[in-house]
């Protein structure tokens, strides 16, 4: 469910009307909806309610200060994957003891940074890694709370870019090697061993390779609990999929996401934390954009918008489906045709959509791509020299940028010409 309704025939995100947003900061733009953020924490909240747990919001799927400050000011924990969304973190007022450090390529710098600021465990993906962590924790005179990722080798069935629990993935360390790292880990100095953790990939559509991975968790647990290690908390990561296509998608719900994980690794005394991304950001944001032109093609007709793959990338890295729908409804009875929906930049994979079903849109008009609150603005780029699209939030019948379009020159300016040129 998000608060992006047609009220009087435009499409509003909450009480504001998209035309309204659109006369202030041009298109393109992207809007995020504070009601549905928060609702969608909630629902992952309440999910686990009854277990000791800690939602860690993973940033990477947004990252805007003002979108953490909404999701910190409710309590959530951040995933963090560098050291720049460590900072980013803090500066939305997240403390270190709720912050979580994901990623297969920590360096000492960043190691340094959450130690010094304070975290609440480095999720480690390598023996090497746990070396040059215990030495730069000891260097500091700090000990660095620590779990260990696992590979469970289990298949996430979803797109093999964002699949990340199969041993042929770069993620973790094959669960069957755990015992043996953890049996190092646990005699560094500088390393207090607190858990496990797990994530097998984004955009999941099915609860079983879920229960698959937490049960090996579970084992896992027995076998270091009994080899000494105190094992106190479970890190099961995210990946829980959104309803891209409405019409014929409808993915588990967190309510079902957190049954599993009662039933696969409740009763081990263990606190739970998970680290949704796409579900708290997906569906809380669109990317909207102008036609500029209808061109007629041989045998399909072309919508070129303002939006660009450099704005929203899903479609031509993914292959990922958004649906597309007209700010200003069509009038009843309007017929559809199909189009294919493009960018301007100088590539055919600048493509949206290919003969999508849409109701004629005219040159000037608005559209909006749903379910681009995830992966949309933080995997923007500026192909083409085309400026970062400003990012408002909407709360209620109020409307804030949050991060503003530059201007030429402000781009341009960071360039540097040598001397000797
Ligand atoms: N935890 C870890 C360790 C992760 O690697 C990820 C996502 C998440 C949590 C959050 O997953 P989510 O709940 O958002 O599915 N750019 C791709 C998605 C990449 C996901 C990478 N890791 C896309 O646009 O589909």
């Amino acid at each position: 469910m998000d608060h992006f309704l047609y009220k009087d025939g435009v499409l509003h995100a909450e009480d504001v009307a998209l035309t309204e947003i659109a006369a202030a900061v041009g298109t393109p733009f992207y809007v995020y909806s504070t009601a549905t953020l928060e609702r969608h924490f909630r629902v992952f909240d309440e999910a686990l309610d009854g277990m000791d747990h800690l939602v860690c919001y993973a940033m990477k799927a947004n990252s805007n200060i003002a979108v953490l400050k909404i999701l910190g000011d409710l309590g959530a924990g951040m995933d963090v994957v560098s050291g720049g969304e460590y900072m980013r973190a803090k500066a939305a007022g997240v403390s270190g003891d709720k912050i979580v450090f994901s990623g297969v390529g920590k360096t000492r710098e960043e190691m340094t940074l959450a130690l010094t600021g304070g975290i609440r465990q480095f999720n480690v993906e390598s023996e090497p890694e746990l070396a040059v962590l215990n030495e730069v924790a000891l260097s500091l005179g700090k000990v660095a709370p620590i779990t260990v990722r696992v590979n469970p080798d289990v298949d996430a069935k979803t797109h093999a870019k964002i699949a990340t629990g199969k041993s042929e993935n770069k993620f973790g360390i094959p669960i069957a090697k755990a015992r043996e790292v953890y049996a190092v880990a646990g005699a560094m100095k500088g390393i207090d061993v607190v858990g496990i953790d797990v994530h097998i990939g984004s955009q999941l559509t099915d609860l079983e390779p879920y229960r698959l991975a937490y049960q090996k968790v579970a084992e896992l647990t027995a076998e270091l609990r009994s080899d000494g290690h105190n094992i106190r908390r479970l890190d099961l990561g995210g990946g829980l999929g959104i309803p891209y296509a409405r019409s014929n998608e409808a993915p588990p719900l967190p309510m079902d996401y957190g049954k599993v994980v009662r039933e696969t690794v409740g009763d081990l005394g263990c606190e739970i934390e998970i680290e949704p991304g796409r579900l708290v950001a997906g569906n809380a944001g669109l990317l909207v954009s102008s036609v500029i032109y209808n061109k007629a093609g041989e045998g399909r007709d072309f919508m070129i918008v303002d939006a660009a793959m450099n704005d929203l990338i899903r479609p031509a890295m993914y292959e990922a489906h958004h649906d597309i729908v007209p700010v200003i409804e069509a009038a009843v009875g309007t017929e559809a045709a199909p189009f294919d929906i493009v960018g301007p930049v100088c590539e055919s994979g600048d493509t949206f959509a290919k003969q999508r079903d849409m109701t004629p849109v005219a040159d000037g008009e608005m559209i909006a791509f749903r379910s681009a609150g995830a992966y949309g603005a933080v995997m923007s780029s500026e192909y083409n020299t085309r400026p970062m699209i400003p990012e408002v939030l909407v709360k209620g019948d109020q409307f804030a940028v949050i991060r503003k379009r530059p201007t030429f020159d402000e781009m341009i300016k960071r360039d540097t010409v040598p001397e000797w040129q």
